[in-house]
């Protein structure tokens, strides 16, 4: 099992660690235009693959050849949030660095399942699928994992509510404990106001999904995938629920109910594409 990481930043980085400690990974790389801080990151992370007597194979540098072979590739490359800004204010930037990206990974990773992580994830997560032309299982978002742990931290107690819909806004929660939403939705921003960032909730999720995909265990998450007329929307990227395996998403589960939160949700990210030429 190789993984590969573009972008060795914060979230990249730690999630990083979070893997070669709790999955069985033969091989680790990190790609970021930062050439020494994705060296330096290995380097750090290869020492603790041997104090974590796991020793494993862990490169990193600014050269996509890395990444070829990657049976996963996690994307956290991009600008993130500062306080006071919505996930969509980074559209512009991160949309350039995906196209970037896509070039890359199209030419190189044809066999490779992506979890795309940058923001907004949707957004992103169509980007990447439209410019490397992969097959729309292959490439997948994270955001609704990470807003449903949120949700469960502010209820306190294991629930069965799922946030569906956008990373961002609008989100939606569908099952049990409706009604926090705008709880979830500023969840992330307390954290960056107090912090500076969100780091380890991002990357425990990142986790979450690569342990699904790693150990082909079929389990139900949050995903953002490009729809393909499920629950009748097209070309657009939203959360919905999905069994992940190892070949990525295996069925996307349709509930009735939460069609009509979906087709709001997925309209405005519809209109964004279209004013970035989608
Ligand atoms: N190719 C490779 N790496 C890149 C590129 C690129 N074209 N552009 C930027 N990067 C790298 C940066 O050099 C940086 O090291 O992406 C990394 C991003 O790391 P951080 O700035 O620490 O950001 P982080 O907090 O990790 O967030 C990254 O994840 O959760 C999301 O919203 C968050 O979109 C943001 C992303």
């Amino acid at each position: 099992m190789k993984v590969g990481f573009i972008g060795a930043g914060r979230v990249g980085s730690t999630a990083a660690y979070t893997l070669i400690n709790n999955l069985e990974i033969d091989e680790l790389v990190l790609v970021d235009i930062l050439e020494e801080l994705a060296k330096g990151e290995a380097l750090d992370l290869l020492h603790a693959s041997y104090a974590l007597d796991k020793p494993i194979e862990i490169r990193g540098g600014a050269d996509y050849s890395l990444i070829e072979g990657c049976d996963l590739i996690v994307v956290t490359a991009g600008v993130p949030r500062k306080p006071g800004m919505s996930r969509l204010d980074l559209l512009q930037k991160n949309a350039g660095i995906m196209r970037a990206v896509a070039k890359e990974l199209g030419q190189r990773c044809r066999g490779s399942v992506v979890l795309v992580v940058t923001n907004p994830v949707d957004l992103m997560t169509y980007i990447l699928w439209r410019e490397t032309g992969f097959p729309r299982e292959r490439v997948i978002g994270m955001g609704g994992v990470l807003d449903t742990s949120r949700l469960k931290s502010i209820v306190r107690r294991p629930t069965h509510g799922l946030v569906l819909g956008e990373h961002g806004d609008g989100m939606f929660i569908f099952g049990e404990d409706k009604g926090f939403e705008e709880a979830v939705r500023r969840a992330a921003m307390e954290v960056i106001e107090r912090k500076g960032a969100t780091i380890f909730g991002p990357a425990a999720s990142i986790y979450r999904m690569a342990k699904a995909i790693v150990t082909d265990s079929r389990e139900i998450l949050p995903a953002s995938i490009v729809l393909d007329g499920e629950y009748g929307l097209r070309g657009v990227a939203i959360g919905v629920p999905a069994k992940l395996g190892r070949s990525g998403v295996i069925e996307i589960i349709e509930f009735e109910e939460i069609r009509e939160d979906l087709s709001r949700s997925a309209l405005k990210l519809s209109e964004k594409l279209r004013e970035i030429g989608y």
